[in-house]
C-alpha cells in the first residue's frame, strides 16, 4: 500500500462516496465493514504507520487519523439520517387513516326466541333443573303413543302432524316438546326436575298468529309427594319471573292424554287472563310407559309455546316479524349487533 498523500486522500475519498451512496442501514452496514472497520484501507494504512520511516511518521499519523475522524464523522451522520428516514417511513406506512369507512361486519343479533329460551333455561337451572333437549325428528311411539295418545285418539289428528315417509319409518316431525318427556325418564331415575325447550312442527298456515315451525318449552317434575300444589307455584314463579312482578296463574280444568287431572293454564297481564300452555299431574299410564314406579313416585308437567310467550310480553301482533329473521327486528331486544 502505497503511504503518501494521495493515496490518504484517495482512501478517504473512496470511503466518503460509499458511505454517501448509502440509501438503506443494510448498505451502510456492508459500507462499514468495506471502508470503516478494521479491516478496511483506512484501518490497515494506520496499522502500517509501524512500518514508516521515523521523520515521516509524525506527519502521516496525523493525516491517517484526520482522514479516519472524517470516515467515521460522515458514517455516524449518514447511519442517524438513513435511521431518522426509515423511522419517518414506517410511520407515514403504518399510519391508520381513523377517518376511512369501516369495512367490520355487523355482528348480528341473537334471535329473541333465543333470548328468551335462554332466559327460561337460566330461571329453572336456579331452581335446580336440568335442561333436556331430544330430536326434532322423532319416534311416533314416543311423540303418541308412549304419552297415551293412542292411534286413533284424535288428538293425533288434532296436532296436523307432518309424517315421515315412508309411513312405516314411524318418524315424525316431533308435534310438541313433550317425546322429552319419555325420553328424559327411560334414561333418568327419580327425582327429575328438567325443562325441555326446542322446535316442534305443525302442519299450520303461517298467518299473523300460526306458524308450521315453532317452538315449546316443557316442563317435568318426578319425585316422591308431587302434588298439584307444586305445580301451581311452580307456574306462578314462572309467570312472574318472565311477566314481571306479581303476574300470577289460574288453571282451568282441561284434558290432555298424558296428564291426569289436566289443565289449561292461564296468566293475568295487563287487566286480562291470556291462555298460556297445558299442564297437569303425570299420567300413572305415561310414567308406567317409562318405567317408573307408581307407588313410590308422582310427578307433573307444563307446556307452553314461547313464540305465544314472546308476542305476549313484548305485545308482538304479527307472527311475520318473529318467524322472517330480519336483524333489524332481533336487535330490538338488545342482543349486541351493531
Ligand atoms: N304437549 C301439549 C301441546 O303441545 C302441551 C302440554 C299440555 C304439555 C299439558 C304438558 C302438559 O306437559 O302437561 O299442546
Amino acid at each position: 500500500m502505497s503511504l503518501d498523500n494521495a493515496g490518504i486522500e484517495q482512501i478517504k475519498a473512496d470511503a466518503l462516496s460509499a458511505i454517501n451512496a448509502s440509501q438503506s442501514l443494510d448498505e451502510l452496514r456492508e459500507v462499514k465493514i468495506a471502508h470503516v472497520g478494521d479491516r478496511s484501507p483506512i484501518a490497515r494504512a494506520n496499522q502500517g504507520l509501524a512500518e514508516i520511516e521515523i521523520e515521516k511518521r509524525a506527519a502521516m499519523g496525523k493525516l491517517i487519523g484526520t482522514a479516519r475522524a472524517n470516515i467515521n464523522q460522515a458514517y455516524d451522520d449518514k447511519e442517524k439520517e438513513l435511521t431518522a428516514l426509515r423511522d419517518s417511513r414506517a410511520l407515514s406506512n403504518e399510519r391508520v387513516d381513523v377517518t376511512l369507512a369501516s369495512n367490520r361486519n355487523p355482528r348480528g343479533a341473537l334471535h329473541p326466541l333465543t333470548l328468551l329460551t335462554n332466559e327460561i333455561s337460566d330461571l329453572f337451572v336456579g331452581m335446580g333443573y336440568t335442561v333436556q333437549e331430544g330430536p326434532e325428528l322423532e319416534a311416533s311411539w314416543l311423540n303418541f303413543d308412549a304419552l297415551n295418545i293412542a292411534e286413533d285418539h284424535p288428538a293425533r289428528t288434532m296436532q296436523d302432524t307432518f309424517f315421515i315417509e315412508p309411513l312405516s319409518s314411524g318418524l315424525v316431525m316431533r308435534t310438541h316438546t313433550s317425546p322429552v318427556q319419555i325420553r328424559t325418564m327411560l334414561e333418568n331415575e327419580p327425582p327429575i326436575y328438567v325443562i325441555c325447550p326446542g322446535r316442534t312442527y305443525r302442519a299450520d298456515e303461517l298467518d299473523a298468529t300460526h306458524t308450521p315451525v315453532f317452538n315449546q318449552v316443557e316442563g317435568l317434575v318426578v319425585d316422591k309427594g308431587i302434588t298439584m300444589a307444586h305445580l301451581k307455584g311452580t307456574l306462578d314463579h314462572f309467570a312472574a319471573k318472565i311477566f314481571g312482578p306479581g303476574v300470577t296463574t289460574r288453571i282451568r280444568p282441561s284434558f290432555f292424554p298424558f296428564t291426569e287431572p289436566s289443565a289449561e293454564v292461564d296468566f293475568f297481564y295487563n287487566g286480562r287472563w291470556v291462555e298460556w300452555g297445558g299442564c297437569g299431574m303425570v299420567n300413572r299410564k305415561v310414567l308406567q310407559a317409562a318405567g317408573i314406579d307408581t307407588e313410590i313416585y308422582t310427578g307433573f308437567a307444563f307446556g307452553m309455546g314461547l313464540e305465544r310467550t314472546l308476542m305476549v310480553k313484548y305485545g308482538i301482533t304479527d307472527m311475520h316479524d318473529i318467524v322472517e329473521g330480519d336483524v333489524r327486528f332481533s336487535r330490538q331486544f338488545g342482543s349486541g349487533g351493531r
